[in-house]
Order: C-alpha cells, then structure tokens, then sequence
C-alpha cells in the first residue's frame, strides 16, 4: 500500500500530525502497536488519567477538610473507583481520537513499525504475516518511556513508574519519590492528598529545577507545609526489594541513612522510543540518550523523514509535541508554517497548588544581562482565592525596562495552569505590562490577579 504520509506513533505528536496531514488532502496511514495505545502516554497513561485522580483528590481532601461544613460524616476513599473513573477519561477521549481517523479517512494499522529505507516499513503484528507500506514522507514519533535506575527494574507492585502509580488502587502507607521534576512533584502532591506519608527525593538543590528559583523555593515550603518530607542534593543507593518493603540507602551532604519505605516510584526523566525501528538503516544517528535530531521544520537527516514529539530535542511535552506534530504535516504538504518558539510555550506543573511559567526566569533574564523590572502578587489580596481557600501563593511578572513588554511570568497558586494563557497570550502578541494592567477583569476571579501583578511592575496594585 502506497501513502503520501506515514505517521509512526499515535500519540500527541502523532495524531495531531496525521489529522493535520489529512485535513491537507495527503493520503495518510497511522502506524500504532495496538488500538489500545492510540492517543500515546499523555492519553493513556499521562496527562489524562493522571491529571482524572489528582482532581479527584483535591475534591476528597476539600471534602474531608470541610466535613462539619457540608455536613459529611466520614469520607472513606475508594482508590479503586478513583482509578476506575481515570480509565474512563482515557477510554472517552481514545475512542475521540479513533472516530477522527475514521472521519478524515485516516488509516489505523496496528503492528510494530520498522524501517526497511526512508519510504519502507514493515510493520509486525503478532499472529500475522508482515506487511509492507510505502510512504512518501514519513513521520517518527514513537515517543518515551520512564527512565529507570540501572539494576532496579520497574515491577508495578514496589518499585514504580508513573504508569504503575496511577493504577494503584490503594494508598500506600508510605513511598519514596525519586525525582522532584513534573512527574515527582505531582504524584507527591497526589499521594499526600491521599493520606500516605510522602518522602521526595530530588539530586538538586530544589525541587522543580527548571521553574524560576523563587518559585521553586516557595513550591517546596508549600508542600512541606502540607506534609511532604523533602531531600534536596540528595541521591538514592542501593535500592533492594525486600518482601513487602523497599531499602534505600540516602546520600546528603557527606551522610548516609538506610531507610524502608512501602513502595518507590522512580521519576528521573523519561528515555526517547527510538530503538528498534531501523533507524540505522536509513542514515539517522541518534544523539545523546537517543535524540533524534532534527531542523525547525522536524526534519531528519533522512529523506523525507521527520520526527517530532518526545523523540527530539526540546521539553517532553504533549502541547509541544502536537504543535511539532503539525509542522511535520504542514511541511510535508508543502505549506508555510511558523516555527516553534520556546519562549511561548508555557509549561505547568499539576499539583495540589499549582505551578505555571511562561518565558525567562528570573535567573535567566539576568543572566542575558536584561534590563527587567519585577512586579509580585499574593493570592491572598485576591478575592476569588481567599473566598475559595486557595490563597497561598503568587504571580511574578518579568518586563523589560524600557519597552515594559512582558519577557516571564511565574505563577505560583490556584488555577495557574489556566491564568498562565492569558499572559501567554499576551506575550504571543508582544503586549505591555499596561495592556493587561487596563484590560477589566471580571469580578470575583483569580484572573483579577494579572491586572495587580501587572501594575505592582512599575507602580503598586490596588491590592497591595
Ligand atoms: P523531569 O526531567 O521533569 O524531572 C526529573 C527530576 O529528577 C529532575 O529534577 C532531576 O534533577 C531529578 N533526578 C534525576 N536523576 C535523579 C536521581 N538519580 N536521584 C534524584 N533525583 C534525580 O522528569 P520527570 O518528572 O520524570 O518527567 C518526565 C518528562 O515528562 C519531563 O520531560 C516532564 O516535563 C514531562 N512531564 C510533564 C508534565 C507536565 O507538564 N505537567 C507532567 C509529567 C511529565
């Protein structure tokens, strides 16, 4: 079978690519391992059902914590419905993401994928004979899988990945994170809602090391608040599974500890899909841990191969990831296309309070030897957030002295996730801290918070 665009891995990357593909007229097949795995990590076992069980969380601890106040004897907890119900999310939006293949007349054939050339690939399916499909332009995008630590395998009961953490079904008394990135900080977030005794470990000085410093500091002192025992410039040795418990032995500053702990989940980063596919018989060489690399238009050093999503350079993330996704298509039908700057891409973090940022961090606006002006706000001087209680917290707000246009924003808080698009937005159109400061926000609403945020830039905020 002959196609104008092949896509390889049905996730973020590569189901955006392949609808975008066809929406343009191209021929397209999607190449998946089974029907089961469309819509790739985030749908399946990432963002998704991940994101279904924090909220369900955040719901029972609000619930829990105000039981006189609604009138709810005691809350018992059934993990199980919690993962039941994340599964759900998965399946509704997998069986979305089947019907638009079927409507854009977009090809699902299930098996492995693995190149003969640039334009060949057989795909494997066990039981059946392989098949060959040739493919104009083709793209990779077989995204990641968890790192794990050398001699500790993953075995879904004591020692887990995100993917075993969001199927299990009870709390454990107690675990050990490994890694206070994205994947570590959230699950804390989720476990320590749950009531299990949370320890996070993180090789750094703090956790989040991407996130600007100051927020990053004032994230960790939340979640100590709240109960979660944090190691910084700490590493994990020695990790042996006993019976019904895990050893670990912790290096901080010059000592050592041997403590046990129910479970451990190890999120130390997640390692590029890319091997196993026949890419050295198509020229690619990989790069570091297995990057491929490729130019702003996703190509390859192949022929008519692009790659996009967690297979490249750049941050693993799924919106980053389907905006590749599309660049890939639009290149291959012959389109114009603007390429993908990572100083408009926000990026959040998910947890009980969350954490969202967009464009320089403080460190690196200086360190760029910018001229910038800093205005800060709480969420306590906000009436939404203190009328809901969630006023812990605040939005940073970097501009640029002279042109006040805005060049970061931090927010630390409720909803940060959502109001980060706003100054994205911003941002995208090259707005000044004053567009934002005399646009009226509606009232009561966290959004309020841009407009002080923006104002104590250069001035103070009515509230502050
Ligand atoms: P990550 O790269 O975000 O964080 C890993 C952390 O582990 C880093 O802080 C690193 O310093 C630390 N680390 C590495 N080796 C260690 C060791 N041996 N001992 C202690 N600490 C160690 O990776 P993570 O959290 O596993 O996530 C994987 C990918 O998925 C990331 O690219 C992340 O951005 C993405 N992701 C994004 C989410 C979001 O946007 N909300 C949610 C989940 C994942």
């Amino acid at each position: 079978m002959k196609y104008d665009y092949i896509v390889i891995g049905a996730g973020p990357a590569g189901y955006v690519s392949a609808i975008k593909a066809a929406q343009l007229g191209l021929k397209t097949a999607i190449i998946e391992v089974c029907e089961d795995r469309v819509g790739g990590t985030c749908l399946n076992e990432g963002c998704i059902p991940a994101k279904a069980l924090f909220g369900i969380a955040k719901n029972l601890k609000e619930i829990s914590e105000g039981a006189d106040l609604y009138g709810i004897a005691e809350t018992k907890p059934n993990i199980a419905k919690f993962v039941e119900k994340s599964r759900s999310a998965s399946d509704t939006l997998r069986k979305g993401v089947l019907y638009l293949f079927k409507k854009k007349g977009i090809d699902l054939l299930l098996g492995k994928a693995i190149f003969d050339s640039p334009g060949k690939i057989s795909i494997k399916a066990p039981g059946e004979t392989d098949r060959t499909v040739l493919g104009k332009k083709i793209l990779i995008a077989t995204g990641s899988k968890p790192y794990q630590i050398p001699g500790v395998p993953f075995d879904g009961k004591r020692i887990l990945s995100s993917s075993g953490a969001i199927r299990l079904k009870e709390a454990p008394k107690n675990i050990l994170i490994i890694g206070g990135g994205a994947i570590g900080t959230e699950f804390a977030s989720y476990f320590n809602l749950l009531g299990s005794e949370v320890s996070l470990l993180e090789m750094k000085d703090t956790l989040l090391p991407e996130m600007d410093k100051e927020v990053s500091r004032a994230f960790g002192t939340l979640l100590k608040k709240r109960g979660v025992k944090i190691i910084t410039s700490a590493i994990a040795e020695n990790i042996c599974v006993k019976e019904n418990e895990v050893q670990v032995t912790i290096k901080k500053s010059g000592s050592e500890e041997t403590k046990v702990y129910r479970k451990i989940l190890v999120a130390v980063g997640r390692q590029p899909n890319t091997a196993e596919i026949g890419l050295e018989k198509i020229g690619i060489e990989l790069e570091g841990k297995g990057i491929i690399p490729v130019d702003g238009r996703m190509k390859t050093a192949a022929d008519n191969v692009y790659a996009a999503g967690d297979v490249v350079k750049g941050p693993m993330l799924a919106h980053v990831a389907s905006a590749e996704g599309e660049i890939a298509a639009l290149d291959a039908a012959g389109k114009t296309f603007r390429e993908i700057d990572p100083s408009m891409v926000p990026n959040v973090v998910y947890t009980d309070i969350q954490v969202a940022r967009i464009g320089l961090s403080e460190d690196e606006a200086r360190e760029k030897g910018q001229d910038i002006a800093i205005g800060k706000q709480y969420f306590r001087a906000n009436g939404k957030a203190v009328l809901s209680g969630q006023d812990d917290g605040f939005v940073k707000i970097l501009a640029d002295k002279g042109t006040r246009k805005i060049l970061g924003v931090h927010i630390l808080g409720p909803e940060a996730g959502e109001i980060i698009h706003e100054f994205a937005v911003a941002k995208q159109a090259g707005l000044t801290v004053d567009d934002i400061s005399k646009t009226v926000h509606a009232h009561p609403t966290l959004s309020e918070i841009a407009v002080d945020a923006c104002n104590a830039v250069f001035d103070r905020p009515a509230h502050g």
